[in-house]
């Protein structure tokens, strides 16, 4: 349980008959390295004592009471926890806190986390099987909530069915699992994606193949690992992505505005939009009416949005793209170079190949300052899930920087 050494957990233990079986668990919590915070509901105080779980915590334990005693308390709580778990959690508190009610120090440090709440159901058979209790646990958000168990078995008052609450071991199983799938907790993500089109006159524009495939997939991979994802998309026609903030832009210079908008509040940005490098000088204000002779457009330079970036916010963990059609890696290790970027993905345009722009398959080189991973032709999603995973293992060291500095 490597993951779990030196986490915050916040174990909150509700009146249920398992209370006794939280003493196990938080031990087994201790033991794996992490730092706990057990908070009570006022009921579960008859089913095991604090002192008990102050002893094995080795902190103080947390009841309604305290709440008096320190303002805010229910805010610093949900701020020092990176997971909360709820073990036991009754049928009171499980619908309590699946709707989002708050009227005791637990349930209102869980509306205050801003992660997601890992439950251990605990109560009788026809408790869990009960239509009010089944009805929040399928209307619950599944993005805030993960339920653990329960498990099928005889209960202390004789009855057989699901219920039990799982066992501890199984319960921190879960729990490192979550935490392996979160690996980009709290780590703020933002992340372009499509093409830019530079208006000539009123009806055409110069664009490019790009469908932002990439990056959305990319965005729903830091999403899926937990990170706060938002997304800065040219036009595209995909499907938008649940619980990622979108703002659609059109130009380049609309693309620049948003990114220094958004940068300050970033920690990696991945700048995978096609943006064009040239756009038209001169906008006509009319549509150019067509004529027998030659037509010249005169283009001038875009700002390099992703050197901006980096250069506006220090310490952004910056990722780029090169799409090209030769010279793929040399290609981009010298962008890597000048824009004094973190990481280029680099690909082959080729749609011969069915790759890159509008496909669903890409097959792409991850190059960083000293190493270079080729990913054969793969879809994007499982690129972007390698791609993410890589990010947080190249930014874990500076996690706990990353959110002190903010
Ligand atoms: C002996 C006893 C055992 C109980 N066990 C459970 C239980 O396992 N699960 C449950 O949902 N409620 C159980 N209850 C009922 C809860 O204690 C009651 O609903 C209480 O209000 C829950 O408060 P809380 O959710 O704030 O901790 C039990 C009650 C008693 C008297």
């Amino acid at each position: 349980m490597k993951n779990i050494h030196n986490k915050n957990i916040v174990v909150g233990i509700t009146g249920s008959i398992a209370a006794y079986k939280a003493a196990d668990l938080v031990s087994k919590l201790k033991k794996a390295g992490a730092n706990i915070k057990v908070v009570m509901t006022k009921s579960s105080t008859s089913f095991i004592t604090e002192r008990t779980l102050e002893s094995i915590s080795n902190n103080k334990v947390l009841v309604d009471e305290n709440e008096n005693d320190e303002s805010f308390l229910h805010l610093d709580v949900a701020k020092w926890a990176d997971i909360f778990l709820i073990a036991p959690c009754t049928a009171n508190s499980f619908n309590k806190i699946t709707s989002g009610l708050a009227d005791d120090l637990l349930s209102t440090s869980c509306l205050a986390f801003k992660g997601k709440i890992l439950i251990a159901p605990a109560m009788n058979p026809d408790m869990w099987n009960n239509e009010m209790v089944q009805k929040n646990r399928e209307n619950m958000s599944k993005h805030k909530f993960k339920i653990i168990g329960p498990d099928y078995g005889l209960h202390a008052c004789g009855d057989e069915g699901y219920g039990r609450m799982s066992s501890p071991e199984a319960i921190l199983e879960s729990l490192s699992n979550e935490v392996e799938k979160n690996e980009l907790d709290g780590i703020r993500i933002l992340v372009s994606a499509g093409p830019t089109r530079e208006p000539i006159d009123p009806v055409r524009f110069i664009s490019n193949y790009s469908s932002g495939k990439m990056g959305y997939a990319l965005a729903e991979s830091a999403r899926n690992l937990g990170a706060d994802v938002e997304l800065i998309s040219g036009p595209v026609s995909i499907k938008m992505p649940e619980n990622i903030k979108i703002t659609s832009v059109e130009t380049s210079a609309e693309m620049l505005d948003a990114v220094l908008r958004k940068i300050p509040n970033c920690d990696v940005f991945i700048s995978a939009a096609a943006i064009s490098d040239y756009r038209p000088s001169h906008k006509l204000t009319e549509k150019h009416k067509s004529s027998d002779g030659e037509l010249v457009i005169k283009l001038e330079r875009g700002e390099d949005i992703l050197k901006l970036a980096k250069e506006t916010k220090a310490g952004l963990y910056a990722v780029g793209f090169s799409a090209e059609t030769n010279n793929i890696s040399d290609n981009a290790k010298i962008k890597l170079e000048k824009k004094n970027i973190d990481m280029i993905i680099s690909n082959e345009a080729n749609h011969q190949k069915g790759l890159g722009f509008e496909s669903d398959m890409n097959e792409v080189c991850i190059i960083e300052k000293d190493s270079m991973l080729k990913i054969s032709k793969n879809t994007k999603k499982i690129i972007a899930d390698i791609i993410l995973s890589r990010i947080a293992k190249n930014i874990k060291g500076n996690l706990i920087k990353i959110k002190n500095a903010r």
